[in-house]
């Protein structure tokens, strides 16, 4: 029922935005609120804060659905997911009583900083945003960038060193709120695709957080942090899923209809197989998607190495069918008039954030031999 009502709501307010929420660079407050009527920005949310309390599973299935129109809508309802889930993973009772509602509602933005200039694979030996306690608060300061939703945001749940000298256990994780003072908004980017979703500096100038915003004890930041994305990675390898799967429907109702040598160029050999293939690609990170959801409603051992791999092949598969697509519609695909051009350059984010391609490699094959030193 949810994934029909998604299907409505998408074919009738989302796609015909997709191509202007690009083209203007802006927030599109007006599927903010469209989501936020319609429950889906608390889909994993349990029921007792205010959640759908759905599985992780419909919740990829709806950011599939979502992406398939427009990545960067798809992109709110799947960071609303990755601003909420420290506190889900690490807040306690009274924390998430205190945030989870307002975010499941839609009335609050949630967001996630961890990224900084000189740390972004290396999320947590370059750390340098620090945390120092003083009396019942802790005062911030530094920057974090690459933050999504971060100029929408109402709550960001940030990462930073409280003990440089304790490594992995050094890193304590806090719900800052705006209008906190010391707390402010940089740099906009400039980007090549998701261009509906702000992604901005955030400017930590002394910024005072009350130790009542701290998640976990502290030094428990980093492991929250990697447990966050564990459960986040399979909403954007869902994005990525969608962007494919929206360009290949694209690319193969085209290839129906547009007559080349007398017939249409599907049945041409050269396009056909084409096709063919971008099909398989789809539905075969589709399960393995699908797989992985099943794991974090699980909450699987191998939670880790499945997210890791979906983000990897969905990535991946977006990227392969996007530029395809593209191919097959010829000089039409290269031309903005079209969406397979908007997906192709949204595609490329998918192999980039929430951990590169080379950084999955790496948590993967970990899982599978192991560190070493
Ligand atoms: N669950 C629980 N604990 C974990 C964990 C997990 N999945 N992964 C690591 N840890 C623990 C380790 O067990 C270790 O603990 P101990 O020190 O107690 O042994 C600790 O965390 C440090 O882990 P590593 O030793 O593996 O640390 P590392 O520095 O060698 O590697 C990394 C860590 C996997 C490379 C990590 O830094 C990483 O994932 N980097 C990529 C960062 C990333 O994905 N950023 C995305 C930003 S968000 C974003 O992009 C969202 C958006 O815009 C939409």
């Amino acid at each position: 029922m949810i994934l029909q009502m998604v299907r409505e709501l998408v074919a009738e307010k989302v796609a015909p935005r997709a191509a202007e929420i690009d083209e203007k660079e802006e927030f599109p407050q007006d599927i903010k609120e469209l989501f936020a009527q319609n429950d889906l920005l608390g889909i994993p949310i349990p029921a007792e804060y205010g959640g759908l309390g759905g599985t992780f599973l419909t919740y990829v299935k709806v950011v599939e659905e979502i992406a398939k129109a427009c990545a960067s809508s798809s992109l709110i309802v799947a960071v609303q997911e990755l601003g909420m889930l420290p506190i889900l993973i690490g807040g306690s009772e009274e924390q998430k009583k205190r945030f989870l509602p307002d975010i499941a509602s839609g009335k609050k933005i949630a967001a996630y900083a961890l990224t900084e200039a000189s740390s972004g694979s290396d999320a947590l030996g370059s750390m340098r945003t620090r945390a120092e306690r003083k009396g019942d608060s802790y005062i911030l300061n530094g920057q974090k960038i690459w933050i999504t939703n971060g100029s929408v945001a109402d709550v960001v749940c940030v990462f930073a060193v409280t003990d440089p000298s304790a490594g992995s256990r050094g890193v304590s994780a806090f719900v800052v709120e705006k209008g906190m003072k010391g707390f402010s908004v940089g740099k906009k980017e400039r980007k090549m695709g998701i261009r509906g979703s702000p992604t901005v500096e955030l400017i930590f100038d002394d910024c005072e957080v009350p130790a009542a915003n701290r998640l976990g004890e502290e030094g428990e930041g980093f492991k929250i942090a990697m447990k966050v994305l564990d459960k986040s990675r399979p909403g954007i390898a869902a994005q990525a899923l969608g962007i494919a799967a929206g360009a290949l429907d694209y690319a193969t109702n085209y290839a129906k209809e547009r007559i080349a040598f007398g017939k249409p160029i599907g049945q041409h050999q050269g396009v056909g197989f084409m096709l063919a293939d971008m099909k398989t690609e789809v539905e075969a990170a589709r399960m393995m998607l699908y797989e992985a959801a099943r794991k974090c409603d699980e909450n699987a051992p191998d939670v880790t190495l499945w997210a890791s791999m979906a983000k990897l092949k969905c990535g991946d598969v977006a990227m392969s069918v996007t530029t395809d697509a593209v191919q097959v519609l010829g000089g039409f695909g290269y031309s903005s008039e079209y969406p397979v051009e908007r997906m192709m350059r949204d595609a490329k984010i998918t192999q980039i954030y929430e951990g590169t391609q080379q950084i999955q490699r790496l948590v993967i094959s970990r899982a599978m031999v192991g560190k070493g030193k």
